[in-house]
């Protein structure tokens, strides 16, 4: 009988000793999940902030670009130059959600003026000298465009 009650006491004990484990590992599962989400939240504004001013230099270098790049000779901010004004290609680019980058990179067709003798034009460009353009010089090129043509 004495053997008896000293294995339920044991039983009793690691009954409990389990549950007290498993509400444990829990409470840090739940701990682990919370931090994970402040650390989350720390990281999205930072990079917002950093976005933020990040983007204002993309645009300051991606405006000297258009000019030093000769682009400004064919394309004013609301007026139709040699080629679309800045409004014209935003308008189209932003309807169709396309990408300025892989156009720059002659990955993607013309969409705002597909006349053959116009694409030619801005093909001869594209060949000439934007393609040896570095990533970070067209991206700088497409955030000013999107900024000043919006
Ligand atoms: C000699 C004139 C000329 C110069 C210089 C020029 N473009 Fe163009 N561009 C055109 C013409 C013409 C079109 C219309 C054809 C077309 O849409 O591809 C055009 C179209 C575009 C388009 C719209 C493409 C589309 O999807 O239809 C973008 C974007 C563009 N140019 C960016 C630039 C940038 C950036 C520069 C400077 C690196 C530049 N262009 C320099 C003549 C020019």
């Amino acid at each position: 009988m004495k053997k008896l009650s000293i294995l339920f006491i044991a039983l009793a004990m690691i009954a409990t000793s389990c549950g007290d484990k498993k509400k444990e590992d829990v409470k840090k599962d739940v701990e682990q999940v919370k931090e994970e989400v402040v650390k989350e939240e720390v990281v999205k504004e930072t990079t917002t902030t950093d976005t933020a001013s990040d983007k204002d230099t993309q645009i300051a270098m991606g405006k000297k670009l258009f000019t030093d790049k000769t682009c400004t000779t064919c394309h004013a901010l609301d007026t139709k130059v040699i080629g679309p004004s800045l409004k014209d290609i935003i308008k189209i680019y932003e309807e169709k959600d396309a990408n300025i980058v892989k156009f720059l990179k002659g990955n993607a067709d013309a969409i705002v003026d597909t006349d053959p003798g116009q694409v030619a034009i801005m093909k001869a460009n594209l060949d000439g000298f934007v393609k040896d353009m570095s990533a970070e010089e067209l991206q700088a090129l497409s955030a000013y465009m999107r900024d000043a043509g919006k």
